[in-house]
């Protein structure tokens, strides 16, 4: 089996509010990260996608707290390492695309001067040296180098988007989390955007982790699917088995949402009601007020993770699910 790049285990995430209120932002999130594979993380806004990976790489604004769990990166639990060894990790083995990105681009510094910065930053390598890095990153994101020297608003949304990709690949990291990156892009652009990671993925082997909330970004990229709904893990299995046997009736929900571009429909059904709020939530599952399969248990219990499959031989995602409709023994994380 092979070793995960990264494991979340167990991860749960807290918000203090300025009313002196609690959201618990994430419960319980476990997933792994196979080195060279593409995750993603699906769910309505609000769902704790962006908390997710903002948790693992230590980036919560002051107000979040990781109150339990791990991440495992390289077999070092990123949880217990010092914030000073957490800054020589960031960019350098795992890098992030933020949500919005490419509308974070400093609007009065040229395109490649911001893309040197991180390579300066960690001293990795003399000024002519980190040049021609900048240079073959322009390259590799389909930049022409010789935009090298212009600004933000000389590029379109897209070239910002790669430029902020190239950004995050400046330090040669083997795991990217890219949140939303196409979300704000137009359909021609996004497949381009998305084009560029796989490519990327290949040249470079790295492992991805890409936040959508667009099913169809992930059939076309990733390898296995986390489900969250209201901070919690809903459903998680290969790819595949989320398209071909989605067992959450969240999951069955978004997919019936999404056009299908291998199996079209005319009836995309949204839907209804929007994710609990943090402060509010329903007991019992989360998602049944919204679930139109729900039982008498779901609304009372709070539902864990049921084992559907286990791992494959090939190390791909084992299949589980949060559901009351689900038999069968609790996931169990190695
Ligand atoms: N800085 C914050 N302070 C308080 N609550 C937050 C903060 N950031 C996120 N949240 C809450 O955490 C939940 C998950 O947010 P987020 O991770 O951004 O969701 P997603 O990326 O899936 O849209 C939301 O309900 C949001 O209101
Ligand atoms: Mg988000």
């Amino acid at each position: 089996m092979t070793e995960s790049l990264l494991s979340v285990r167990n991860l749960t995430t807290e918000f203090h509010l300025p009313d002196g209120r609690i959201a618990r932002a994430l419960e319980d999130v476990s997933f792994d990260v196979l080195p060279g594979q593409t995750i993603g993380l699906v769910g309505e806004s609000g769902c704790g996608k962006t908390t997710t990976l903002m948790s693992v790489m230590r980036l919560l604004p002051a107000s979040g707290r990781i109150t339990a769990g791990h991440a495992l990166f390289k077999g070092r639990d990123l949880m217990q390492l010092s914030e000073q060894q957490m800054r020589s990790v960031r960019w350098r083995e795992m890098a992030i695309v933020f949500q919005g990105a490419m509308n974070a681009l400093n609007p009065v510094m040229k395109v490649g001067d911001q893309i040197r910065e991180p390579i300066e930053l960690h001293n990795l390598m003399d000024r002519d040296a980190a040049e021609k890095r900048v240079g073959e990153l322009l390259e590799m994101v389909g930049i022409q180098r010789s935009r090298r020297d212009q600004y933000p608003h000389q590029y379109s949304g897209g070239m910002r988007q790669r430029a902020m990709i190239a950004m995050a690949l400046a330090c040669s990291p083997s795991l990217l989390f890219a949140d939303e990156p196409t979300t704000a892009l137009d359909v021609m652009i996004q497949a381009q955007v998305l084009d560029l990671l796989k490519e990327i993925q290949k040249h470079l082997g790295l492992a991805i982790v890409m936040v959508t909330h667009d099913l169809g970004v992930v059939a076309e990229v990733c390898d296995s699917v986390v489900v969250m709904y209201g901070g919690k893990v809903a459903e998680y299995a290969s790819a595949d088995a989320i398209y071909n046997e989605p067992q959450h009736p969240y999951t069955r929900r978004l997919l019936a949402s999404f056009p299908d571009l291998i199996r079209p429909s005319d009836t995309l059904a949204s839907i209804p009601g929007t994710p609990p709020r943090l402060t509010d939530l329903p007991t019992g599952c989360r998602f049944h007020p919204r679930c139109d399969v729900k039982v008498e248990a779901c609304d009372k219990e709070t539902p864990v993770l049921k084992m559907i499959e286990e791992q494959s031989a090939e190390g791909g995602a084992i299949h589980c699910a949060a559901c009351h409709l689900l038999h069968g023994e609790e996931a169990k994380f190695q």
